[in-house]
């Protein structure tokens, strides 16, 4: 007879054990006993097999709900001893404006504000516990003293005379006083190629064959710039331009096609997938700040998965999407409707410039149009969201360099049907409000691969205007659902209870003391 389940049993124990154990579960699946009992060792089961285990459960009559997959044990996180790289692919004005603020900041003349990770805290417990720690006293995470940088652009300018270039920090206040270390990191030669991104010309590149050599020259280089620096862990952030529009087909379905398709240098291996590919077989955590589909292929999400290393993207959500991925919640929630949605930007820096060519604003537009149709579900509200028209533009106008300029207007009805209009003027930085969420996504992916968290990391979808999924579920945009999916996570790493927001207890406590 299967033992009973004990409460402190781990997840796929429970499950295992609902199915009637390992040699059963294995002959149910038609697979090895020894993938079952790498399961039972490891203490859970790979996201890619919850859906198949949930079928089969529906078939044989086990009970099995998605929430069994949940680990209700904290996890064992490796602490954040010794020094983490970070590796941007890009040095423009996001890596730059990431790096020098960084260091100023870890020099105490500057802070890291809009830095989740360095300035949020986080609610343990019951409101009247008042129990409230830093994010990053709370949970072990790399400090700011222990990042070094690394870099690849096909344009040869180190960070210094990047940051200057891109003019988005203040020369004298946040560049001079640290200019030896911004000089110090010198791009390495990208791999590149301008059919991908059009409007610009790279001299600064690796001479390689074929895509598979050129993935393997970024593999060396990882692995130079790890022992160079002495460097205990590395994560990989995608800050480079925004590549044309590409959709996954057969050369991305598997590993094995994906290595013949670079070895064939065929024309759907874009240069970010090399990078990712160099990232995920060097065990090196990777995420995605443009909406290029890089690292959300099936062949890349299952080496991941595979290999326990942590993925994520895509597009840092920053200026106008973040404004959208409040408001369409509000306007959901109060169930008012929504006629239009006009969206309009002026931009002009490299990355404006970049996306004026059609081919790489569609890859943006697809990134940006998305979050509309997820938010207000027009399929449960035909009569409030049936009928949208919701349209994107970015134009770019050199005179406002990064100080992008991003206007809405959202025609929306109320009571009756009656019209109504929202109007919405973001002066904004680009780069200001990207690095950040750099900062917190090396910190956080570095978590996760402590955590042994593999493949995509959901809980992180607050940073990203397409946040990457698993093709179940729909990917969540509203940015407060996902910030709390991303603070109840960290409660579930580290053994905490997550908050609801139910306050049932109160209610209750209040009737006792009357
Ligand atoms: N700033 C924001 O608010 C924001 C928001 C969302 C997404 N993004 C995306 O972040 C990315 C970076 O933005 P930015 O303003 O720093 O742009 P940028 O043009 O200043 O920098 C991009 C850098 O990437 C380099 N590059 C291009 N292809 C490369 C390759 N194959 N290998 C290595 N380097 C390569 C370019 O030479 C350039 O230096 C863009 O894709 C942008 O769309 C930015």
């Amino acid at each position: 007879m299967a033992a009973m389940g004990t409460s402190t049993e781990s997840s796929s124990a429970r499950i295992i054990r609902r199915f009637g154990g390992q040699t059963a579960l294995a002959n149910l699946l038609g697979k090895r006993q020894s993938t079952i009992e790498h399961w039972a060792k490891t203490g859970r089961i790979p996201s890619q097999w919850h859906q198949p285990l949930m079928s089969l459960a529906r078939q044989e009559g086990v009970i099995l709900e998605p929430r069994d997959f949940v680990s209700t044990e904290p996890r064992r996180v490796e602490p954040a001893t010794g020094k983490l790289g970070i590796l941007l692919v890009g040095l423009g004005a996001v890596a730059s404006t990431f790096i020098a603020g960084v260091i100023d900041a870890r020099r105490g003349t500057a802070q890291p504000i809009g830095s989740l990770s360095q300035m949020g805290t986080v609610r343990l417990g019951k409101r009247a516990e008042q129990n409230k720690p830093l994010i990053k006293d709370f949970v072990p995470l790399a400090s700011l003293d222990d990042l070094c940088f690394g870099a690849w652009d096909p344009i040869p300018d180190n960070a210094y005379e990047s940051a200057l270039k891109c003019g988005v920090l203040d020369r004298h206040q946040h560049i001079e006083p640290i200019a030896d270390e911004l000089k110090a990191i010198a791009p390495m030669r990208a791999v590149f190629d301008d059919y991908y991104v059009k409007r610009l010309q790279g001299s600064h590149v690796k001479a390689t064959g074929t895509k598979l050599e050129a993935a393997e020259a970024l593999r060396q280089d990882i692995r130079d710039f790890k022992s160079r620096n002495e460097c205990d862990r590395l994560v990989m952030v995608w800050c480079g331009s925004t590549e044309i529009f590409m959709e996954a087909g057969e050369t991305h379905s598997n590993l094995e096609n994906l290595e013949a398709a670079m070895q064939s240098n065929d024309i759907s291996i874009a240069p970010s997938m090399i990078y990712a590919y160099a990232a995920l077989m060097e065990g090196v955590p990777f995420a995605n700040g443009a909406p290029n589909l890089t690292v959300d292929i099936p062949a890349l999400v299952t080496l991941a998965n595979e290999r326990g290393i942590p993925v994520c993207g895509k597009d840092f959500k920053t200026g106008q999407t973040m404004i959208k991925t409040v408001l369409a919640p509000m306007i959901k929630a109060r169930m008012l409707g929504v006629a239009g949605w006009y969206s309009t930007n002026i931009l002009g820096n490299r990355d404006g410039e970049i996306l004026d060519d059609p081919e790489s604003f569609k890859t943006k537009e697809e990134s940006k149009l998305g979050v509309l149709e997820y938010v207000l579900q027009p399929e449960l509200y035909p009569e409030l969201y049936g009928d949208i028209f919701h349209k994107v533009r970015i134009n770019y106008y050199p005179p406002r360099g990064d100080n992008k300029e991003g206007w809405d207007n959202i025609d929306i009805f109320g009571w009756l049907g009656y019209p109504m209009q929202l109007k919405i003027d973001f002066l904004c930085r680009d780069s200001i409000l990207a690095a950040p969420l750099v900062l917190d996504l090396a910190l956080f992916m570095d978590l996760a691969q402590r955590a042994g968290m593999g493949g995509i990391q959901e809980w992180l979808s607050f940073y990203f205007k397409s946040p990457q999924h698993m093709p179940s579920v729909y990917p969540e945009h509203d940015l407060f659902i996902q910030h709390k999916k991303l603070k109840n996570t960290l409660r579930w790493l580290m053994g905490e209870d997550q908050i609801t927001h139910l306050g049932e207890e109160y209610l209750s406590a209040e009737f006792v003391s009357d």
